[in-house]
């Protein structure tokens, strides 16, 4: 039996997926089971709940390896890496909240930039050289030209959070330099809504939202009482901030088009999105559709560090990983409005 199990674990290609019990990483997970990978987990629970974990066996049918602790932990990764013959890492473990990373810039940059050399050290330690990395949108700062395409300047972030992802993509830029073997995919997430079809797993964000799509669901179901509505003179269709909603399932499926398209050291840059721009209110009309009833809000002041607009070319993704959103706002409000109906108080942490 022993031998068995050791033996498919060969056979199969394992995926190392840190931050695995999180928003984009459960949804990730469930496509990399779905299509034959061998998923392992390394999560320390911060900002998840192993309740995912298990809904992504109930999907799947299939098991997940789990190591709960710390990306920083080199002893706890060394362990991993000894344990199991690992092919790639989509590595998603950090920080993400913007307003948090300014109260709280040195936890963000320990977390984000720690966390990922001590993961890349760690890596090259048992020659495994092949990462795919959350970058975010937030690396372009306040575009000057839209769409924005790769090619478009990066920097001028103007949090913690933003510089760290910044400066990720750097270190593993020259990471690459230093050493020709590694494959570096960074994917640029434009923003992430949505929730997978079954209802089972979605996005269970602690307190009080701070973006769109979880506030408004939270609205729907009657635990906030309106939507404040950050603005409503940008020079967009309608005053409102304009995004580029990309349906979680799209974005999950990207990484796996990544690992499996990308054939070939260097660095490799995506940006993920649809293409297409939709603004606050736009967003809320399609709720509304979704759940079937009206929403209140009410415009307020811009809050500080938005931009007016945002949205991606996504034709290189589309081109070279042969990958391409293919669900559009209706389906992600309404999946979102699933997860919420389905679990109001999310997975109950
Ligand atoms: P999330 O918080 O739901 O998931 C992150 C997961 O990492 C959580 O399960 C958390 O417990 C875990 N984690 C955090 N620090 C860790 C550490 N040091 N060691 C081990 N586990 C750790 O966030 P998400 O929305 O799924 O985002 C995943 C990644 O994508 C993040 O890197 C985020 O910055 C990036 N990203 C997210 C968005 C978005 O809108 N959600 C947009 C762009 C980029
Ligand atoms: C934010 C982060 C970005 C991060 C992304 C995903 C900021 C400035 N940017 O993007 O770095 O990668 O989340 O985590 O925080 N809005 C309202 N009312 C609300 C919430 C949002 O009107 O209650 C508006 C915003 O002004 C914006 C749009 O909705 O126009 C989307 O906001 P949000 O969901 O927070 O995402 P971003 O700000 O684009």
């Amino acid at each position: 039996m022993q031998l068995l199990i050791i033996k498919g674990d060969l056979l199969m290609k394992n995926i190392l997926v840190t931050g695995g019990a999180g928003y984009i990483g459960s949804h990730t997970c469930v496509e990399l089971l779905q299509k034959g990978y061998g998923v392992i987990v390394v999560d320390n629970f911060d900002n998840s709940s192993p309740e995912s974990l298990k809904r992504i066996e109930e999907i799947t049918g299939k098991k997940v390896t789990v190591y709960e602790g710390d990306v920083r932990d080199g002893n706890l990764l060394d362990k991993i890496f000894s344990e199991r013959k690992i092919d790639w890492v989509i590595h998603f473990a950090g920080l993400k909240a913007v307003g948090e990373s300014c109260v709280k810039p040195i936890e963000y940059y320990n977390n984000n930039l720690y966390g990922t050399l001590v993961l890349t050290d760690t890596m090259r330690k048992h020659g495994c050289k092949k990462i795919v990395f959350s970058s975010s949108a937030t690396v372009y700062g306040d575009p000057e030209i839209l769409p924005l395409t790769e090619e478009c300047k990066t920097g001028g972030t103007t949090n913690p959070y933003g510089t760290s992802k910044y400066f990720q993509e750097i270190m593993l830029e020259d990471i690459y330099k230093s050493d020709k073997e590694w494959t570096v995919v960074l994917l640029r997430y434009f923003n992430p809504v949505g929730a997978h079809e079954s209802g089972m797993i979605g996005e269970d964000p602690k307190g009080i939202p701070n973006n769109l799509t979880p506030y408004i669901s939270k609205v729907a179901i009657g635990e906030l009482k309106e939507i404040g509505i950050f603005g409503n003179d940008y020079p967009t269709h309608d005053g409102t901030g304009v995004r580029d909603y990309i349906h979680v399932t799209d974005l999950a499926k990207g990484h796996v088009s990544a690992i499996e398209k990308i054939n070939g050291n260097g660095v490799y840059t995506y940006n993920l999105g649809t293409g297409k721009g939709y603004s606050v209110l736009d967003v809320i009309r399609a709720f509304e559709k979704a759940c079937g009833k009206k929403l209140p809000y009410a415009i307020k002041p811009r809050r500080a560090g938005d931009i007016a607009a945002c949205y991606a070319d996504a034709s290189k993704a589309k081109k070279e990983l042969g990958w391409t959103a293919e669900l559009g706002i209706d389906e992600m409000c309404s999946s979102s409005w699933n997860w919420q109906k389905k679990n109001p108080e999310g997975y109950r942490r």
